[in-house]
C-alpha cells in the first residue's frame, strides 16, 4: 500500500480519487481549502489512513513536509475552467502554475507524481482533426495555458512522472459540477426542458469520473510501466458532436426541446476526435458508455434538492 498526497481532494475528481484509494488500502492526505462542497469528505473522516489539511497549497513549507512524506503526489487543486480563471486571474496563476513550479522543485527521488491537464487546445482551428499526443497544443483560455505550462514543466523536470490529457469529463460525484458539457446538459434537459447549440456539429471527446479514477488506480499500480510520458484520456466510443449528445440525452428525456441557433458562433471552438491508443495500448481502457452516464446524471438531477454549484 502507498502513501499518497492528493491536492485539491475535496473536489469533482478529487472526491472520487480520495474514496477510491481509501478502499483499496491506501493512506491518503490531502490539501483543500473547501473552496466549494464542504461536506464532499465526510463519508471518510470515520477511515484513521484518511486525512484532510484544510489549508492552502501554495504554502512552501506545508506542501515541502507533505512531500517529503508521502510517495505519490497528485496534484488537482487548481481553479478550473476558463470562466472561473479569468474571474481571477491572479489566483489562477499561482495555483494552477506557481505550485507546479513549486513541486518541481520540492519533489524527491522516491516521489511519483501523476498530473491531469485538459486536451482541450487540440483541435482549435483544425477541423476533422484525429489528435494523438503530438497534435500540437494551443490552449486560447488562461486556464488552458496555465495546466499546459504544468504539464510542460512537469515532464521537464519530473521524469517520475505519468501527465494524461483529459476528455470533458462526466458522472456524478461527491463533489458536483454542472459547468461541464455532459453534466449541464442533462442538468438543463431536466430543469429548463431545452437545449439551444450553437455550431452543433462541433465534436468533442467524453470520459466518465469513474474510469478517471480507475485509470490512476492503473497508473499507481502499472508506474514503471507508464512513466515519463504523457497520455491522452477518454472514451473511444465516445468521440461524438454536440448534436449526437443532445439527442442521445433526448432519447432519455422525451420531454427535451433542442434549438439550434444558426450563424451563431460558439465561443467554445473546440471541433476535434482525440485517440486514446497510446494509453490502451498500455492495457488501460475506458469502459463506462455516455448512455449509461446520462441515465445516472437523470436519477441524481431528478432525485437532489442539493443546490448544485457551479465554478462560475
Ligand atoms: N473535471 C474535468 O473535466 C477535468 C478535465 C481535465 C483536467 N482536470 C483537472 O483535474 C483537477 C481537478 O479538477 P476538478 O474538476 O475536480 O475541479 P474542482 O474545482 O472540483 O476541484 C478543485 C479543488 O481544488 C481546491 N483548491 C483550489 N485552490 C486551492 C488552494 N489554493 N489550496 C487548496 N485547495 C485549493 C478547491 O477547493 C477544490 O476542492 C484540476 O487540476 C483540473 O485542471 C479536470
Amino acid at each position: 500500500m502507498s502513501k499518497i498526497l492528493i491536492t485539491g481532494g475535496a473536489g469533482y475528481i478529487g472526491s472520487m480519487l480520495c474514496t477510491r484509494l481509501i478502499e483499496l488500502g491506501h493512506e491518503v492526505t490531502t490539501v483543500d481549502l473547501l473552496k466549494y462542497d464542504k461536506s464532499s469528505l465526510n463519508h471518510l473522516f470515520f477511515n484513521k489512513k484518511f486525512k484532510l489539511i484544510n489549508d492552502d497549497v501554495r504554502k512552501k513549507s506545508l506542501m515541502k513536509k507533505l512531500i517529503n512524506q508521502n510517495d505519490f503526489i497528485i496534484p488537482l487543486a487548481a481553479l478550473v475552467g476558463a470562466p472561473l480563471c479569468e474571474k481571477f486571474k491572479k489566483e489562477a496563476v499561482t495555483t494552477n502554475l506557481g505550485v507546479i513550479k513549486n513541486l518541481c522543485k520540492q519533489v524527491t527521488k522516491k516521489n511519483k507524481v501523476i498530473f491531469l491537464t485538459t486536451n482541450s487546445g487540440y483541435g482549435i482551428g483544425e477541423k476533422n482533426k484525429f489528435c494523438d499526443e503530438n497534435s500540437p497544443l494551443k490552449p486560447i483560455s488562461l486556464y488552458g495555458k496555465t495546466k499546459c505550462d504544468g504539464e510542460y514543466l512537469i515532464r521537464k523536470k519530473i521524469k517520475n512522472s505519468v501527465c494524461f490529457r483529459l476528455a470533458t469529463v462526466f458522472g456524478n460525484s461527491y463533489r458536483m459540477r454542472t459547468d461541464l458539457l455532459v453534466n449541464n446538459f442533462v442538468y438543463k434537459s431536466l430543469k429548463e426542458k431545452k437545449l439551444v447549440l450553437f455550431e452543433p456539429h462541433f465534436r468533442r471527446n467524453f470520459i466518465h469520473i469513474r474510469d478517471v479514477i480507475e485509470a490512476i488506480v492503473f497508473t499507481i499500480k502499472n508506474f514503471n510501466k507508464l512513466r515519463n510520458d504523457v497520455y491522452n484520456l477518454g472514451l473511444s466510443s465516445a468521440n461524438i458532436s454536440k448534436i449526437m449528445l443532445a439527442k442521445k440525452i433526448k432519447k432519455k428525456n422525451k420531454k427535451l426541446m433542442i434549438k439550434i441557433i444558426k450563424n451563431k458562433k460558439d465561443p467554445d471552438k473546440r471541433d476535434y476526435f482525440v485517440s486514446n491508443k497510446k494509453i490502451e495500448k498500455k492495457g488501460f481502457k475506458a469502459k463506462i458508455s455516455l448512455d449509461d452516464g446520462i441515465e445516472e446524471l437523470i436519477k441524481v438531477f431528478s432525485n437532489s434538492d442539493k443546490k448544485i454549484l457551479n465554478n462560475y
